[in-house]
C-alpha cells in the first residue's frame, strides 16, 4: 500500500488513498499517456504554488443539492444548513455546457459534475460526462453512495470518459453503515452494486474508470477502518480515507464526529491552501474558488455575467491567492473559520501576528 499525496499544502491533505500497486496517477498516465502526465506536471507545479495557470486546471461543478441519503455528517443531512449556505438555481444542461464550453477554449483538462449532492439522481448523468469528455476533457472524476448505480446507469456511465469513479461508504458493517449513512439502502446491496460495476468493467476490457471507495474517519466508525481496508484491498484501485471536518462552523453540532486523532494532533504551524490555485467551484451559478460549503464571501460572480476566466483573474481571486502564498489564511474570516474547522487544535490566528 502506498500513500497517494505527498504534498505539504493542501486542503487535499483531507484525504488519504491508499492503492495496491503504483499511485494512482502514475497508473493514469500509463493509460492515458502523455496528455494526462503532461497535465500532472503541472498540476503539481500550481500545487506548490509555483505557478497560476491562465485558465483553473480543474471545474467542480457543485450542479444541486439532491441526494436521497441524509449522513449527518454532511450538510445535506441538515436542510437549514442547506437553505443558509446555497442560493440560486440549480445548473441545468445548457449551463453545463456553456461552463464546459469555456473550459474546452482554454484547454482545461479536469473536471468533476458532482458537488454536495448524489450525482446519479441526475438521469442523464452519462450525457454530461460524455460531453466533458467531447470536448477534450482528460479527467473526470466523481464520488457517489453507491444507491443509484443500477447495472443500467453501470452501462450507460462505462465508456463516457469517466476517469475515476469513487463509491462512499464510511462502514463496514451494516450497523455503522445505517448510523453514518442514514436513509441509506442497505450496504449488501451497494457492494453488490460495486462488483457489478468492477465486473462490467473486466467484460468489457476496460482499464477505466479506475474504482474506488471511500471512508470518511469519524469517532463513529473509526474502529472500523482496519477491516475495512482489508475487505477492500485487491477489491478496488483505490481506498480514500477522509479527514472530517465539519461542513459549516457551527462546530458544537459537529464536533461529536471528529476522529480521535484529530482531536490529539498537535497545532498546525502553518497552513497554505491550494484550492485557489487549482480550481474554481461552480456552485449552483456561482463562481467560488474552493469548495466549502460556508463560503459566500468569496463569490466571485455568476455564471450567467461573468466568465470563469474573468473570476479566475479577478483582483479577489488574486487576493485569495496571495493571502494563501504568504501563509496568511488568518487573515480572511471564512479562511480562517474553515482552517480551524479542519483542524481543531489551530492556535494560528490574528492575535499570533
Ligand atoms: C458530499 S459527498 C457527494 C457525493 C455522494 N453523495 C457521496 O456520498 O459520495 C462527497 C464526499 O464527501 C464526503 N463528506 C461529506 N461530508 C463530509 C465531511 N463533513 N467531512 C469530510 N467528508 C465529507 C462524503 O463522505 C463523500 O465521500
Ligand atoms: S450521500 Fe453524499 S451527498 Fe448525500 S448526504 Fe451522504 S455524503 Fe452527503
Ligand atoms: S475557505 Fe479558504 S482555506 Fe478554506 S478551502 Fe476555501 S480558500 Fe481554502
Amino acid at each position: 500500500m502506498k500513500k497517494d499525496s505527498k504534498k505539504l499544502y493542501t486542503t487535499d491533505g483531507k484525504v488519504q488513498t491508499l492503492t495496491n500497486d503504483i499511485d494512482v496517477n502514475q497508473k493514469l498516465s500509463k493509460i492515458l499517456g502523455k496528455k494526462f502526465s503532461d497535465y500532472r506536471k503541472i498540476w503539481d507545479k500550481a500545487n506548490n504554488m509555483e505557478i497560476v495557470t491562465d485558465f483553473p486546471l480543474f471545474l467542480h461543478l457543485d450542479m444541486n443539492q439532491e441526494c436521497n441519503y441524509k449522513c449527518p455528517h454532511c450538510i445535506i443531512g441538515h436542510p437549514e444548513e442547506v437553505a443558509e449556505n446555497y442560493f440560486g438555481d440549480y445548473l441545468n444542461f445548457k449551463d453545463f455546457k456553456k461552463i464546459i464550453d469555456e473550459g474546452a477554449e482554454h484547454g482545461c483538462p479536469s473536471m468533476e459534475p458532482q458537488g454536495n449532492n448524489e450525482p446519479f439522481l441526475i438521469k442523464n448523468l452519462h450525457e454530461y460526462i460524455s460531453y466533458a469528455n467531447k470536448k477534450g476533457f482528460i479527467d473526470i472524476m466523481l464520488n457517489n453512495n453507491g444507491s443509484a448505480l443500477t447495472k443500467k446507469r453501470a452501462e450507460q456511465i462505462i465508456d463516457t470518459g469517466l476517469t475515476r469513479l469513487r463509491f462512499s461508504l464510511d462502514a463496514f458493517t451494516q450497523e455503522t453503515y445505517s448510523k453514518v449513512r442514514v436513509g441509506s439502502i442497505p450496504l449488501e446491496r451497494v457492494i453488490r452494486n460495486i462488483d457489478n460495476f468492477l465486473e462490467l468493467r473486466e467484460k468489457k476490457n476496460y482499464k477505466l474508470p479506475l474504482v474506488g471507495v471511500s471512508f470518511c474517519k469519524m469517532k463513529q466508525n473509526e474502529h472500523e477502518l482496519d477491516d475495512f481496508i482489508k475487505f477492500w484491498t485487491n477489491k478496488v484501485d483505490m481506498i480514500s480515507i477522509q479527514r472530517f471536518v465539519p461542513p459549516t462552523p457551527n462546530v458544537k453540532k459537529y464536533e461529536k464526529y471528529y476522529a480521535s486523532d484529530t482531536l490529539k494532533e498537535d497545532p498546525i504551524t502553518e497552513f497554505k491552501c491550494v484550492q485557489p490555485f487549482q480550481r474554481v467551484v461552480i456552485k449552483n451559478k456561482s463562481i467560488a474558488p474552493c469548495c466549502v460549503s460556508f463560503n459566500k464571501n468569496l463569490i466571485l460572480g455568476n455564471i450567467d455575467t461573468t466568465s470563469i476566466y474573468d473570476a479566475w483573474h479577478s483582483p479577489k481571486m488574486n487576493n485569495i491567492r496571495k493571502l494563501h502564498k504568504e501563509g496568511k489564511f488568518y487573515l480572511d474570516k471564512t479562511c480562517k473559520d474553515c482552517v480551524d474547522l479542519i483542524y481543531p487544535n489551530n492556535q494560528i490566528n490574528n492575535l499570533s501576528l
